[in-house]
């Protein structure tokens, strides 16, 4: 996992923290929420694969294995909460990326259920404190968060994504890389 795409993701990774202002107060507030949350993270876990039960290019992918996916859910529920969003979250972050596109999996699946654990645990929040301001504050932190776990997964598909065109094609990734720049002319 050190290749020479990894090491851009990770920088990528502190440039968009910085971008999105991710800084101490969410830090303080992911913390907070950690009991909070946890109240609501088997109902979520549970409804996050009964979605993912319902289209046959996800069920396919879990079938039979739901009870054990859904404990390394949990974890990565909980981790969201833990407080530490250093590089170890970040590698975290990319082998569970990549755990999603060895099983070849399409990403937009992936965006799509994440929206799923946007809205729940906006409800959880709601549920659980009187005010609104608080409820404002505290799910941007966890929206930042969640924007930052799909980011790593997307950047681990591009990875892939590249390092099988240089394989296969046996051009340089530099060489690849400029044609996806390349300007497309106007139809
Ligand atoms: C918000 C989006 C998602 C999150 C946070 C998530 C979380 C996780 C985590 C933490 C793992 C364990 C990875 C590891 O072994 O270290 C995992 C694996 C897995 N996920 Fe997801 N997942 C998401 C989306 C999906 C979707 C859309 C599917 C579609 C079926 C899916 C199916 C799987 C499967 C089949 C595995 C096992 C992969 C393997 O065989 O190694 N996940 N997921």
């Amino acid at each position: 996992m050190s290749g020479e795409g990894t090491q851009d993701s990770a920088q990528i990774f502190a440039t968009m923290k910085e971008f999105i202002d991710f800084g101490e107060q969410d830090v303080k507030n992911l913390v907070e929420m950690a009991p909070l949350m946890q109240k609501h993270q088997q109902r979520i876990t549970d409804y996050f694969y009964e979605v993912l039960g319902k289209y046959p290019p996800t069920a396919k992918l879990i079938e039979g294995r739901i009870d054990q996916l859904k404990g390394t859910h949990a974890v990565w529920f909980g981790e969201l909460f833990a407080g530490d969003y250093s590089d170890a979250y970040f590698e975290g972050r990319w082998r569970i990326g990549m755990a999603h596109v060895r099983i070849g999996l399409d990403p937009y699946w992936v965006e799509a259920v994440m929206s799923v654990i946007r809205t729940m645990s906006l409800e959880a929040l709601a549920q659980e404190l009187d005010d609104a301001a608080a409820v404002a504050q505290k799910h941007a932190s966890l929206l930042k968060l969640l924007d930052i776990d799909l980011l790593i997964i997307n950047l681990s598909y591009q990875e892939d994504r590249l390092a099988r065109l240089t394989d296969f094609t046996g051009m340089k990734r530099k060489l690849i890389e400029n044609i996806i720049r390349i300007p497309k002319k106007k139809d």
